[in-house]
């Protein structure tokens, strides 16, 4: 037998424990080796029942999803055909399930006759955000262990339990605080005393014919989704196999799970949000940094400055448990800053996101300090005071005097130099970028920037760090504006020009609406305030080639006083309370006469076009960061896009986006679009090589 399970006996129970670390996984062995065991407590009339257990620190993660698509995947048992066969079973199979058991795990669970479940256990079906439906028999058993709403609100929201509230629907059959193999075998000794053929899932009918009597629960819930799923598949796929549950029987209601899982596992959704999936683990590796590598605990943090990013950081240390010093220059400062932070808390208290208790906890871990004393003795400072590089390096300067050595003393600037800032330090080995994003309370992505002389370290910890304040981290170079705000440049450029050839503000935001993001670029830089980017063009102006192309536009805006949803006015008007943008005259107006003056013929603009001019100039320049280093691989671009600006995720990310199109197409129309419209279009090199090669990215980092 292979040595990815253990089999041993308890008296009569056959306890079969399922030993393939680091999750378990079902992989082609691990089944084979369940099914052999399984057959072997058959064989054993000593035998009367058997346990399935989990060595290590959970039951199992499930499916081995790299085998996903391939023969190894489908090899026999199959993980429906072992599912079938645990049921099938003539004695009383018990699952004793700790730490974790999610996806295929669960649905085996859900086919042994009984379960029980240490206190804690996590259990779910995450299937529909890899936009696949559970394939071996969980859309079937589910309904029937806790019936079609319960069913629906864990598979299609993919939300995972724990085992209190598992016990509470019914998925399980015990909770317990003492051993949890010890309580399996129990029940499992009991049950086989009892004798009578095992309870099996597939042939419990209360919960599915009570459902089938309120149809309208599926159309209600539909409605329900639509928001959260919107240009998803497999939310709706989810939906229907539980429909399916209620209404065919058993087999019927299986066949139709199959059908609809093997159609999903190879679409083009599914395909991106695998890639997703691992895009996310993958960003976390990164050349210099291994397991071994020692990390400083951080224990104590401080933040210098409590403007808009200095409370929002604030806010995430507090979060993650972290007693966190703010430091601002004035007693006013310091005053609002804490405001800001208590509002931000209060609010989640009266939406009823967070108790009145979790935010007394939060609160006092923070402590407003003036002056820099409170640094003495923190093992991490993130300085976000404003963007001014004379500034900062006087703060670093005196950081480095202050602070205990091995403190990591990171900055949240978007667009200076890290290595400039480190340089006034006598420790630039200590200095690392924390690019946090706005609000930083809320956005998931952070940019973790490594200095020329950044050491092994000090980046290990921060990425530490970026894990223990629930961020989605990402590793990248020193560049203006990083990788996310680098990349976005081109972006805004090109709809701003699109508007002055003849699209409008809306008809651009419908396009990239309907390719998934959450809104389009003009309502995003609305939301955003127009005056950072008229600040930032502004103390560009004096480096800009005379031959560049540029739109007056935007500055035109701000001249006017209108800085976005702020002002009740941007690109779009805003009614009183209202965050919805509302098309307005005046800038139609001022945009034609932009077009006039410059020029330029405005001419019907297609969709097509306008996707293709948004999205492939920052696909070029992704090429570009590659080229130079700033960003470690493809799929870190794609993290970043996805988790900083809502780059569908069913999309997989701008790169994976291009891959699919074929960088050929992507690199024939940069081509034409920089012929048509000047040098800021070129293909980069590293792009122009792959077209030509016919590679891809994916291609590209596989090397
Ligand atoms: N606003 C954003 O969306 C955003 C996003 C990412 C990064 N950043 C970066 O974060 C930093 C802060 O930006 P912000 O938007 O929070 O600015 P802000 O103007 O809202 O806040 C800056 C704060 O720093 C305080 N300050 C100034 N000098 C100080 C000193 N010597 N000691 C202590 N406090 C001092 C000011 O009183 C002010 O409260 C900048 O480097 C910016 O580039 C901003």
């Amino acid at each position: 037998m292979t040595d990815l399970i253990q089999y041993t006996t308890r008296g009569a129970v056959g306890l079969i424990t399922l030993a393939n670390p680091p999750v378990n996984a079902f992989s082609a062995a691990v089944r084979a080796g369940v099914l052999e065991a399984l057959e072997g407590i058959m064989a054993d009339d000593a035998l009367t029942a058997a346990v399935i257990t989990g060595s290590g620190k959970l039951f199992s993660g499930g499916a081995d999803i790299r085998e996903f698509n391939t023969p190894a995947g489908m090899q026999s048992p199959n993980l429906p055909e072992l599912i079938e066969k645990t049921e099938a079973f003539p004695k009383p199979v018990v699952a004793a399930l700790h730490g974790t058991a999610v996806g295929g795990a669960l649905e085996l669970s859900m086919a042994c006759h009984y379960r029980v479940a240490a206190a804690g256990t996590r259990l779910g079906l995450p299937e529909v955000t890899l936009g696949i439906v559970p394939g071996a028999g969980g859309t079937q058993r589910m309904p029937r262990l806790v019936g079609a709403e319960a069913a629906l609100d864990l598979i299609v929201g993919g939300r995972p339990i724990k085992a209190e509230e598992a016990l509470e629907l019914g998925l399980i059959d015990e909770v317990v605080e003492s051993d949890v193999v010890d309580a399996a075998v129990a029940l499992a000794e009991k049950v086989a005393a009892e004798g009578g053929p095992p309870r099996r899932t597939s042939e419990l009918e209360d919960r599915v014919t009570a459902d089938r009597e309120r149809p309208e629960i599926f159309e209600e819930y539909r409605k329900k989704m639509a928001r959260k799923a919107r240009g998803l598949e497999s939310p709706y796929a989810c939906v229907e196999c539980i429909e399916a549950a209620v209404n065919k029987p058993f087999a019927e209601g299986l066949a139709f799970e199959r059908e609809t899982f093997v159609r999903c596992v190879e679409s083009a959704q599914s395909k991106a949000l695998q890639h997703a999936f691992f895009a996310e683990r993958e960003s976390g590796k990164v050349p210099g940094v291994t397991k071994d590598t020692a990390t400083r605990p951080i224990e104590r943090a401080a933040v210098i400055g409590g403007g808009t990013m200095g409370a929002g950081i604030t806010m995430c240390f507090a979060n993650a448990g972290i007693p966190v010093s703010i430091i601002e220059v004035a007693q006013d400062g310091l005053d609002r800053a804490m405001k800001t932070i208590e509002g931000t808390y209060a609010g989640s208290v009266n939406r009823g996101r967070m108790s009145q208790d979790a935010m007394d906890a939060c609160m006092s871990l923070i402590t407003p300090s003036l002056g820099y004393d409170a640094v003495a003795d923190v093992d991490l400072v993130v300085e976000a005071v404003f963007e001014d590089m004379s500034l900062k390096k006087e703060i670093f300067g005196k950081l480095d005097e202050i602070c205990a050595e091995g403190a990591i003393l990171a900055t949240n600037t978007s667009t200076l130099d890290i290595n400039e800032i480190a340089s006034s330090t006598a420790r630039p080995e200590s200095v690392v970028g924390l690019h946090f994003f706005s609000p930083a309370n809320v956005m998931r992505l952070l940019e973790i920037v490594r200095g020329e002389a950044t050491s092994p370290e000090t980046l290990a910890t921060a990425m530490r760090i970026g894990k223990t304040l629930r961020k989605q981290g990402v590793v990248v170079g020193v560049r203006n504006g990083f990788v996310a705000n680098g990349m976005m440049l081109p972006y805004i450029r090109e709809s701003e020009f699109l508007v002055e050839e003849g699209a409008t503000p809306e008809q651009v935001d419908r396009v990239i609406f309907e390719f998934g993001f959450p809104m389009g670029p003009f309502q995003t830089m609305d939301m955003a305030g127009l005056d950072v980017g008229w600040r930032i063009r502004q103390a560009a102006a004096a480096t800009r080639p005379e031959s560049e192309r540029y739109s007056p536009v935007a500055d035109r805006i701000c001249e006017m006083g209108r800085m976005g949803l702020k002002t009740k006015a941007g690109w779009y008007l805003y009614e009183e309370g209202s965050r919805t943008p509302v098309p307005d005259p005046e800038i139609a107006a001022m945009i034609e006469a932009a077009s006039a003056e410059q020029g330029i013929e405005r001419r019907e603009i297609s969709d097509q076009e306008i996707l293709v001019r948004c999205l492939y100039p920052l696909v070029n320049l992704g090429a570009g960061m590659l080229e130079e280093g700033v960003a470690l691989r493809p799929s870190d671009i794609d993290v970043i896009w996805m988790h900083g600006f809502g780059f569908p995720r069913y999309q997989g990310g701008p790169m994976f986006w291009a891959d699919q199109i074929g960088l050929g197409e992507v690199h024939r129309v940069m081509q034409e679009l920089y012929e048509q419209h000047g040098e800021l279009l070129q293909p980069t090199a590293l792009l122009t090589q792959l077209a030509q090669e016919g590679r891809s990215f994916g291609d590209w980092s596989a090397e």
